[in-house]
């Protein structure tokens, strides 16, 4: 599958990157719609993935007191196992200084998923969201 991630610029892109987060964590995963639309919105970077010119993915970072945070990790459902979640983290990653904490919340399901692309658990489990979580750093050359 050929998949393109770019940097979101455009109004048009960031209706996108809400669409596919309103199907993603509110529609399947029930998340609150005041949970999933946070503080954070504009402070944050978002990336689109593309697939034939048609977004199908995101995700998101944003500067913290630790480091890099990154957020929002979301693929169409007929479209995951494509590889699609790995190019945009591969992209994020090339975009931010590794000498930072690069970190993330991982949903308890999506701990394998980051394990593969060089993501330790640090600590243990906790619930946000109703959801269980599993906070991960990354493992520079790991
Ligand atoms: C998590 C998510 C973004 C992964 O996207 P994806 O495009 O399906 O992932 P990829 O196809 O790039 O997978 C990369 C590798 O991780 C593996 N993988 C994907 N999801 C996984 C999971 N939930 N558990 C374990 N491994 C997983 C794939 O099998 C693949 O391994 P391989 O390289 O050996 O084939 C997607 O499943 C999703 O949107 N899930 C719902 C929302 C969610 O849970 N977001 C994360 C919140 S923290």
């Amino acid at each position: 599958m050929d998949v393109q991630v770019k940097i979101v610029k455009t109004a048009i892109q960031k209706e996108s990157v809400q669409s596919i987060r309103r199907d993603v964590f509110i529609r399947e995963l029930n998340i609150p719609e005041n949970i999933e639309i946070d503080a954070n919105e504009d402070a944050a970077t978002y990336v689109l993935a593309y697939v034939d010119k048609k977004p199908v993915g995101t995700a998101r970072w944003r500067k913290t007191d630790s480091g890099f945070k990154l957020e929002r990790f979301a693929v169409l459902d007929t479209f995951r196992c494509n590889g699609i979640g790995e190019e945009m983290t591969q992209f994020i990653l090339n975009n931010l200084d590794k000498s930072q904490l690069i970190y993330l919340n991982a949903q308890s399901d999506a701990i394998g998923f980051y394990k593969k692309l060089g993501f330790v658990s640090v600590g243990i489990e906790f619930e946000e969201a109703g959801i269980q979580h599993q906070k991960m750093t990354y493992k520079k050359g790991e």
